[in-house]
């Protein structure tokens, strides 16, 4: 960029930075020299400022939200239900004709967690401390093994954990999966504000921080990658969402694909998980019927005198809570307009100031978008319902509710029902209270496949005392 075409440029952003409050900068660009000016014109010419202008789309998902209704439908697995091997084997043949891939959102930063990197590679294990992501892959490979199909994995990282992400995967062997058949792809990164001087946060004295721009950011970042045309030559019709961070998820679940490509209730454009929320304060976004559109809101978007509501039989009205596994039809998704509703939320966020010249941590105006915010866009959008303790053991904050310890618990509580659904009861009930159980789940991953690796003497139940944690596994021996 030479002179004048700076000084072009300069004008250029001039008039939407006046508009966006952020008329600092100019001068601010002006008092550098000249090569930081560079820099810094250039990436600004980049932000989408416009987004900004009209910048916060809760308010208008609020002005009705006192009238919301409890979503009338959803479905739960009830194996009962003629048509539930109907379900199952519809789903079952799809996953087989390779037309489900999976997609993985773990562009996030984990802050909550207080873990400096991807929260991928946090240990998903009470035993093993495999990562999240090898946790998921070993998924992968048993579903694999299971369906007979190679899986496409989709990863989505963002600016913040990209590098690090891959290099991870690479360092090991992406875990045994073939490296073609998975795919990253990097979110897009939006400016934050201080939230009492309305300044955009810089990372250095010529670069502006940018934070990853939600969830919802896959759309157009999806959508740029090409990714869509290599799926669907490759026959992929569905992508089966999950987010990073709950390892008790089946990320793969053929009665869910049935449902969401037959069941009456369903448009099969956008299909979700839910489970029952039992606590008023759990942090959770719910399902809530609003001007006759079924949508998602997030826990801290819904008026506390609605959270707390409750229906004749003293449930709470709003129980339908998201456990963040969607099932999205791929040319739905292509459908779809990728500027989904933006949200504004303060968060504490580290950025260079200029006049110590170094990082602090401040609080800002953060801006993301949300995934789920397509799910007005179809026709019907279906809502299935399962247990908790099958699905459900979040690791997302350093202790406590969600944390690493409770769901390593819940994994663990997992296997002893398993065991005691099989006939090993005595043996469960030998073991103390806390003690925590593990299986390696390339051996067997649930309660016939479990079943058989005992009875096969693949795994071998030690004597309950042995150890305060047991991990079963083929390779390990008594
Ligand atoms: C999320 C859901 C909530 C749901 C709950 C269930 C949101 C906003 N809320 O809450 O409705 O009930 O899980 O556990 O999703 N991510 C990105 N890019 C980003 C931001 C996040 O890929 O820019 C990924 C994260 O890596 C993670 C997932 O999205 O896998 C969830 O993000 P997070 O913001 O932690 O949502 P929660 O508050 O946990």
């Amino acid at each position: 960029m030479d002179f004048e075409e700076m000084s072009n440029g300069l004008v250029e952003i001039k008039d939407v930075l006046i508009k966006v409050g952020q008329e600092w900068l100019i001068e601010y660009i002006n008092e550098r020299p000249l090569d930081q000016q560079q820099h810094l014109i250039a990436q600004i010419a980049q932000v989408d400022w416009q987004t900004f202008i009209k910048s916060n789309d809760e308010e208008d998902l609020l002005v009705n939200i006192q009238n919301a209704k409890a979503p009338l439908y959803e479905v739960k697995r009830d194996l009962q239900d003629p048509l539930y091997s109907v379900y199952h084997d519809l789903g079952e043949q799809t996953i087989k004709a390779g037309k489900v891939a999976l997609l993985l959102v773990a562009g996030g930063l984990g802050s909550r967690l207080s873990f400096e990197g991807p929260k991928g590679i946090y240990p998903a294990r009470p035993i093993s401390k495999i990562s999240l992501f090898e946790h998921f892959a070993q998924k992968i490979h048993v579903a694999q093994k299971q369906y007979g199909v190679e899986l496409k994995w989709l990863v989505m990282t963002s600016p913040q954990n990209d590098e690090i992400t891959k290099l991870f995967f690479r360092s090991h062997r992406y875990f045994g999966l073939k490296s073609d058949q998975i795919h990253f792809f990097c979110q897009n990164g939006l400016v934050a504000f201080d939230a009492q001087s309305n300044q955009v946060l810089l990372e250095k004295e010529d670069r502006l921080q940018l934070y990853p721009d939600g969830h919802g950011g896959m759309l157009s970042a999806f959508k740029s990658s090409g990714l869509a045309q290599i799926l669907k030559d490759q026959g992929v019709e569905i992508l089966s969402y999950f987010q990073v961070d709950n390892p008790l998820l089946k990320i793969l679940d053929p009665y869910f694909i049935g449902l969401h490509l037959k069941s009456p209730q369903s448009s099969a454009q956008i299909s979700s998980k839910i489970v029952e929320k039992t606590r008023s304060n759990e942090k959770v976004g719910l399902f809530m019927e609003i001007d006759q559109k079924m949508r998602l809101v997030e826990y801290h978007i819904v008026p506390s005198s609605l959270l707390e509501e409750r229906d004749e039989q003293n449930q709470l009205k709003f129980r339908c809570a998201s456990i963040a596994a969607h099932l999205v039809n791929l040319d739905f998704l292509m459908s779809c307009e990728a500027n989904l509703p933006l949200y504004k939320s303060i968060k504490p966020l580290y950025s260079f100031e200029i006049e110590s010249k170094k990082e602090v941590l401040k609080p800002a105006f953060k801006y993301e978008r949300f995934f789920f915010d397509l799910i007005p866009s179809a026709h019907r959008p279906l809502i299935y319902q399962v247990l908790r303790e099958d699905e459900f053991a979040p690791i997302k904050n350093r202790i406590d509710v969600d944390s690493p310890e409770s769901s390593y618990l819940l994994q663990s509580d997992q296997i002893k029902t398993w065991l005691r659904n099989i006939g090993y009861e005595s043996w469960v009930d030998a073991l103390e209270e806390d003690q925590i159980i593990e299986l390696n789940y390339i051996d067997a991953w649930d309660q016939e496949s479990l079943l058989l690796a005992i009875q096969s003497n693949k795994i071998t139940l030690p004597h309950p005392k042995v150890d305060k944690k047991i991990y079963l596994s083929a390779a390990y021996h008594f």
